[in-house]
């Protein structure tokens, strides 16, 4: 009995024959257990030398049960040590490094300077109501200079807003006719156009406003001039041209002066030393009045710049579609900006 079952123990290959053997043999209804049962029957003779006999056989079964355990345990570690193994020596997998859009960086800049000089950044939506991207920024329905913006409508009242100027409507309008109202708001505005290098039917732009009491033409200016020296650099001046914009009266173009010629003529600012950059204004009284401000006790300026032309003159880019196409060859060149 005793060397049947050291050969079973012997051939159990995983724990649970192992534990099929011990029941077998060392349970309730093996052998051993049946042998010490009936020592009741025995004479007294018989009973201690048959009793000390089926303690040994049990305990030498249970003790090379329990050898054979450790051993499968032993195998069992180190097959898994063996299977786990981690080759420290072996190269790492490069992790790809995305870049920043040059669009947000610009965006990011632009903030920076205007949060320098105390304005806040106030975003509004995309999808825009009639009244806030045209009404309120007096353009009634049927003004013409509605025809300087083609627009995407879904319905008669709601469009794809075609410039940030309703954020600064609706910010005044949340301010209920108390000033100072100080905002840059950063976004996407869109306009049925053909895309070509300097046309994108979608386009970013940063639209500023400032109403306080006694705003000046010249805070306009002086806003503006430590803004351009900030982002393009401290040698470049300013120019202000009269221009038309229905929401500001006086309305202005500004020039920055071309940083590439220093004014003696070059491609870029197409030989007239100047280069277009946005678009700005003081507050048309009939706005600051729609928008629950009294022009008799505030006045303000408003600006609007494209995104993308920053961007492009910035970094001498030269098509306004590498923006939008995602060219990883494009995109990594903007990994330290
Ligand atoms: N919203 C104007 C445009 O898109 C720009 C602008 C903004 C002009 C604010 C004046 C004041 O053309």
């Amino acid at each position: 009995l005793l060397n049947e079952a050291l050969k079973k123990v012997e051939l159990a290959e995983d724990e649970r024959s192992l534990q099929e053997v011990r029941v077998s043999y060392l349970g309730k209804k093996g052998p051993i257990t049946e042998v010490l049962r009936g020592m009741g029957k025995l004479s007294a003779e018989e009973r201690p030398v048959i009793g000390q006999l089926a303690n040994e056989v049990r305990d030498q079964i249970k003790a090379s049960i329990d050898l054979k355990e450790k051993e499968l345990e032993d195998i069992h570690i180190s097959k898994q040590l063996e299977e786990e193994k981690l080759d420290v020596t072996m190269p790492g997998r490069p992790i790809m490094q995305g870049s920043r859009h040059p669009l947000q960086s610009v965006v990011e800049e632009v903030e920076d300077a205007f949060i320098g000089l105390g304005f806040n950044v106030e975003e509004g939506p995309e999808v825009e109501s009639d009244y806030y991207n045209f009404e309120a920024l007096n353009l009634p329905k049927d003004h013409p200079a509605r025809d300087m913006q083609d627009s995407f409508y879904f319905t008669e009242e709601l469009l794809l807003r075609t410039q940030t100027s309703p954020v600064q409507a609706r910010t005044m309008e949340r301010h209920q006719g108390k000033g100072p109202v100080k905002i840059v708001c950063p976004g996407k505005v869109f306009r049925r156009d053909n895309d070509d290098a300097t046309h994108s039917h979608q386009f970013m732009q940063i639209e500023g406003l400032y109403v306080d009491h006694n705003v000046r033409m010249s805070d306009l200016r002086g806003v503006l001039d430590a803004f351009v020296k900030r982002f393009f650099g401290e040698d470049r001046e300013i120019r202000l041209r009269p221009s038309f914009f229905p929401f500001t009266e006086p309305s202005v173009e500004v020039d920055v002066s071309c940083g590439i010629c220093k004014g003696t003529g070059c491609r870029v600012c197409k030989q007239t030393g100047w280069i277009e950059v946005l678009g700005a204004g003081m507050v048309h009284p009939r706005v600051l009045e729609m928008s629950g401000f009294d022009p008799n006790q505030y006045s303000g300026f408003a600006f609007g710049m494209g995104v993308e032309r920053l961007a492009m003159l910035k970094y001498a880019i030269d098509d306004i579609r590498h923006f939008y196409t995602n060219d990883v060859r494009f995109l990594s060149q903007f990994k330290r900006v």
